[in-house]
């Protein structure tokens, strides 16, 4: 049989589903771990680890997001490949993103989250996670159960972003919707890095903030979407409107199926460790040192990665310019040279927070608060208003012999799903109306009253939703309704398009087609 060791971390479907025998497996052949006859080694040690993310001249964050396994798109040629690295960041997938980014862009573009996560902003938010957090889980435990990741977990997380960047709740359903579809990151089953693919979460999104960026920036408003759109660079610059875009798109993707994976990780131990429950009932201020635990021990992200960029070495192991690195956090933060009995759940630990399952450096997380008080709020939420938690036996076995599925991801550890039973807490009030987000007006009703239709007031998204619409839209600029880029801009007005498509979308035209339009109205 073949060791352990010598299996293939990005492809092992068992090992993707369970890597932590696996890093134990690399640890007993050193921190750092040249994996043979591939391009990557592999830092399984605490003090390597914080070593490699703070090294930022050194390493590279450009594979933060495809992994170390993926090829490079170009060959490394010498002892600093930065030129190389920066000819060809447009051929990384995620080269564009804050994530991935280095230097003085990254600073920069990191910079602009700054409005979004200050006491303030955050407390705003809290008020939101409390009322919305608290109406779900009443919802489920009216309901004497729930299955706590797709039907609690990925909506409530996700709502909260939205809020945070203050998305309109119009369109918030339309987000839920796209996320929910849409595989979690490093997932092995599914197209999750075909960001061509018109309903990828991403592209989606991406969609609605082009749609808001160009809004707030032509009318400002008094609204967060109206500060980030017209946040500046540190230099007083004004980034282009996709840099927000990309920006406000990824802050869903780095912060949805970590947090929401990071309640479901969280519960498991609630439920499962004997007394655990009834403690953190008796005294919730002990639930944040609880969820720092669960982050050392079973952090919902697995590894990051990094490209060394110059010669160097980690741990005085030479790493020459070229070399990928996988940062394996979970197995930093299990390593018994850092942590006494690494394996057990412990509270109390002496500096917790000194665990790295939320990177380090200039990349650590920029929503390690938030998700600290998502998770913490929605656990309050299920203690205060159950007597018990219990798993449901027939989904998961009977405790002593769980049965537990995790996401085959390489990125991210988490369930894909949680059955929960749960027991009302005396005097537990069922809610009048069950608990839901508002669903986005049907199209034709956002514009159902006096001049239905226009090139500056309807969204494209509505014309292309209706066959008559289309067929008008056909009609003035044929081909147009094929045309990804257009589809992906469903969130703006055919007068905004304008603004990046000015020879296709001339003022003329779309004259004429409101003429059309206005037939149709009459
Ligand atoms: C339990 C939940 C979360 C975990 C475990 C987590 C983990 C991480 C890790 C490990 C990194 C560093 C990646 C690297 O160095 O390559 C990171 C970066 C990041 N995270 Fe999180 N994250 C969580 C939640 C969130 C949330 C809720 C948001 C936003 C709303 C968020 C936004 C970001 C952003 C923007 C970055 C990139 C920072 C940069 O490159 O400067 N994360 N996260």
């Amino acid at each position: 049989m073949q060791a352990l060791e010598d299996r293939d971390y990005f492809t092992d479907y068992e090992i993707l589903k369970d890597p932590y025998a696996y890093f134990e497996a690399i640890r007993a052949k050193g921190p750092v771990y040249q994996v043979p006859g591939r391009d990557y080694v592999i830092v399984t040690g605490y003090e390597e680890t914080l070593e490699v993310l703070k090294k930022t001249e050194e390493f590279s964050a450009i594979i933060g997001l495809q992994g170390a396994a993926a090829p490079l798109p170009f060959t490394p040629d010498g002892s600093d490949i930065t030129a190389q690295v920066e000819a060809r960041r447009a051929d990384s997938l995620g080269g564009d993103l804050l994530v991935n980014y280095d230097d003085r862009h990254h600073t920069f573009v990191r910079s602009l989250l700054g409005p979004l996560f200050t006491p303030s902003r955050l407390r705003a938010n809290e008020q939101f996670i409390s009322e919305y957090s608290d109406e779900l889980v009443k919802d489920a435990v009216a309901n004497g159960g729930v299955e706590l990741i797709k039907t609690i977990a990925t909506p409530f997380v996700t709502m909260v972003i939205a809020d945070l960047l203050g998305v309109p709740q119009e369109d918030r359903q339309i987000f839920m919707d796209a996320i929910e579809n849409g595989p979690p990151p490093g997932s092995l089953e599914t197209g999750e890095n075909d960001f061509s693919a018109e309903t990828h979460p991403l592209v989606v999104m991406g969609g609605y903030f082009a749609g808001y960026v160009q809004d707030r920036r032509a009318n400002p408003r008094d609204d967060i979407l109206s500060m980030l759109s017209n946040a500046t660079f540190p230099d007083g610059s004004t980034p282009d409107v996709m840099e927000i875009v990309r920006l406000a798109t990824f802050l869903f993707g780095a912060g949805q199926d970590t947090s929401a994976k990071l309640l479901g990780n969280s519960m498991k131990y609630i439920v499962d460790q004997p007394g655990l429950q009834d403690r953190l009932r008796q005294d919730p201020s002990l639930i944040p040192a609880l969820l720092e635990e669960v982050l050392r021990l079973e952090g919902s992200t697995k590894q990051t990665a990094r490209l060394a960029r110059k010669d160097t070495e980690i741990g005085g192991v030479k790493i020459p310019a070229g070399m990928k690195v996988l940062v394996a956090l979970s197995a930093a933060n299990r390593d018994p040279r850092r942590w006494e009995d690494p394996q057990a759940l412990v509270f109390d630990r002496p500096r917790i927070k000194e665990h790295v399952a939320f990177g380090r450096g200039k990349h650590v997380c920029a929503g390690a608060p938030l998700a600290r008080v998502e998770v913490r709020v929605i656990l309050e939420k299920f203690l205060q208003h159950t007597s018990n938690i219990d798993l449901d036996e027939a989904a998961h076995g009977p405790r002593g012999a769980r049965n537990l599925d995790y996401e085959p991801s390489f990125i991210i550890r988490g369930l894909s799903h949680l059955n929960l039973k749960l027991t009302p807490a005396t005097g537990f009030v069922a809610p009048a109306k069950k608990a839901a987000v508002k669903p986005a007006p049907a199209p034709a009703a956002a514009a159902s009253s006096g001049a239905r239709y226009s090139t500056a007031e309807t969204k494209i998204g509505v014309l292309l939703g209706e066959p008559a619409l289309k067929a008008l839209l056909d009609k003035h600029f044929p081909g147009v309704s094929d045309d990804k880029q257009i589809g992906m801009a469903k969130a703006m007005t055919l007068r905004a398009i304008q603004a990046f498509a000015p020879a296709q979308f001339t003022a003329q035209a779309l004259d004429a087609l409101d003429a059309d339009l206005a037939k149709l109205d009459a």
